[in-house]
């Protein structure tokens, strides 16, 4: 096994009265695909919040890749690891489906070039959103705009993926799209989390499943 995430003695609350984690062990392996599932605010999101280093008021330790997290930049993080929210239009910075996967491109290059244009076009064509590349996103649906923030997986591929209720929101073809993904990259050796509450459609990639109960995370299988 090869961790990406070590989590030791975590803790966490939002307020006095609100306590969310409480000293649990964890690791996540970088090539697994493990799906968390739990009751609506059990604190599955809160999690992936704290693994994508957003929230900064922890107590124990959670490594990423070895190094403590709460020493890493959220700039450094993202080199390691892709987050999709729950909420969709939460994943959206920019004005258009294309400037807004240029974002996810320009931390690698300052300059626009073809070669990047073509792989934006072909992120959004696998998830038949080329059509809508430059329209604004304001103008669209909540399923739409989930698979912009999809899309944005292809440009992030080799990266461990965060996904929190990638489905929630999306038409049988689009979750039979992402499927065969998130299945084809994990041939590859490639792992994620994905945070689900249907896990009917994951079963069948899934290589570890754990569950949040009675504020920690265990594994179930
Ligand atoms: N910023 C915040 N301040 C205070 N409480 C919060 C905050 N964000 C979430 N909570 C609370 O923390 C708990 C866990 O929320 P979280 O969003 O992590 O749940 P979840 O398991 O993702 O739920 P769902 O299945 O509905 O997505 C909930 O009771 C929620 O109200
Ligand atoms: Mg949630």
């Amino acid at each position: 096994m090869k961790p990406i995430y070590k989590i030791d003695n975590l803790s966490f609350s939002y307020n006095d009265k609100k306590q969310i984690f409480s000293q649990f062990h964890l690791e996540l392996d970088l090539k697994k695909i493990t799906l968390l599932e739990g009751a609506n605010g059990s604190g599955k999101t809160t999690f992936c919040r704290l693994l994508a280093g957003l929230e900064n008021f922890f107590s124990g330790s959670i490594l990423l890749d070895g190094v403590n997290i709460s020493k890493l930049s959220i700039n450094k993080i993202s080199e390691n690891i892709v987050y999709i929210k729950q909420e969709p239009l939460a994943n959206i910075v920019a004005s258009t489906a294309d400037e807004d996967l240029f974002i996810w491109q320009s931390k690698f290059l300052h300059n626009e070039t073809e070669t990047f244009a073509k792989l934006r076009k072909e992120a959004l064509s696998k998830f038949k959103m080329k059509h809508a590349k430059d329209a604004p996103v304001w103008n669209m649906s909540g399923g739409e705009i989930k698979r912009i923030a999809l899309s944005a997986l292809l440009l992030n591929y080799n990266k461990y993926w965060i996904l929190d209720e990638p489905t929630a929101g999306l038409d049988k073809k689009s979750v039979g799209i992402l499927i065969d993904i998130i299945q084809k990259r994990k041939n590859n050796g490639y792992g994620a989390l994905i945070v689900t509450h249907r896990i009917k459609e994951f079963e069948h990639l899934i290589d570890i499943k754990m569950q949040i109960e009675n504020w920690k995370i265990d594994r179930i299988r």
